[in-house]
């Protein structure tokens, strides 16, 4: 036995908070009984690491993993009544995949919905089965992310603070299903045609232009890009990496996907270097059947990597307020 732990464990208790089920829990039904009685400490353990990794307990498919959300009792953030852009599947009601987005593609580090006024506070992913290679979801404090551009660059996070993010995206007629952004404009907006998408638009204050083949290019209002948590630290709370990195320009009016609020573009070098600063900050771990994350959205970004392989990669998502 090692005296010292492994650089890994350290490691693992600095980015999460595993618990693991060495109490012999053996059913979904005395799961939840536990989860019951610990509510309050898992919710301190989430306040402070922001991520907690539940670790061998009895959940093997979406209705168990349902039931592990539901003891909770947070209050549920339905995909069906969110902005989200990506295109997923429900197997339960409050149970989906978290996006189907095919498998070379790289999801950037994000805030779940940041960039749209509702998103939801708590996402819970339960890993139904592995990927032969890659698919791991990176995990990235934005507290800490906060505190790192502070130190490197103060003047640029002032321009985020002052200005916000505005942000532009394409949404397909109909889904599509080649982009982690695919959702189709009819779903996203949860309208049937296009009047009743301006009317949504214009009440959500945003701006858009129809596009050829009726896709359609939508600016949103403006966001703020720091959020202030709830124990006083600020976390760069935005969609600058994923939507840089990973949202696809408008063809049309070549319009960056994240400009700041008053339509200023933020630079390439600033960019580079908040993608390279959360870089240096996010944890990876590989996933292992069943593992159970629970992610404090305020506080922690998450993102997929590219899977290879012939076994199918299966990552739920629950959300929750
Ligand atoms: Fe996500």
């Amino acid at each position: 036995m090692p005296l010292i732990p492994s650089f890994q464990s350290m490691i693992d208790n600095f980015f999460l908070k595993e618990l693991k089920n060495d109490k012999g829990l053996e059913s979904v039904d005395s799961t939840q009984a536990w989860i019951n009685k610990n509510k309050v400490s898992i919710e301190n353990f989430l306040e402070e690491h922001g991520v907690i990794l539940f670790s061998d307990f009895p959940v093997k498919n979406a209705e168990n993993f349902d039931h592990f959300v539901t003891a909770f009792n947070f209050e549920t953030f339905t995909y069906e009544k969110s902005l989200s852009n990506a295109v997923r599947i429900n197997k339960t009601d409050k149970v989906f995949t978290a996006n189907e987005a095919p498998k070379e593609i790289e999801i950037f580090l994000h805030h779940e919905m940041a960039q749209t006024p509702i998103y939801p506070h708590r996402i819970f992913f339960f890993c139904k089965s592995t990927s032969e290679k890659g698919g791991e979801t990176p995990l990235c404090r934005s507290d800490h992310l906060y505190d790192a551009i502070y130190r490197e660059n103060e003047s640029l996070l002032k321009n985020f603070e002052k200005y916000g993010v505005i942000y532009n995206s394409i949404m397909s007629d109909g889904d599509e299903l080649v982009s982690g952004q695919g959702r189709s404009w009819q779903k996203t907006l949860g309208v049937k045609n296009k009047n009743e998408a301006e009317i949504k638009l214009a009440q959500l204050g945003y701006e858009w232009t129809w596009m050829q083949g009726n896709n359609l290019s939508v600016t949103t209002c403006t966001f703020e890009a720091i959020k202030t948590l709830k124990d006083g630290s600020k976390s760069f709370f935005n969609q600058v990496i994923a939507a840089s990195l990973g949202w696809k320009k408008s063809s049309e009016n070549e319009v960056s996907p994240v400009r700041y609020g008053n339509g200023d573009e933020i630079d390439l070098s600033a960019i580079e270097l908040i993608a390279e600063l959360a870089n240096s900050l996010t944890f990876l771990r590989s996933w292992e059947e069943n593992d159970i994350l629970l992610i404090d959205n305020f506080r922690v970004m998450h993102g997929r990597k590219p899977f290879s392989g012939s076994k199918a990669r299966e990552v739920l998502v629950s959300l929750t307020n």
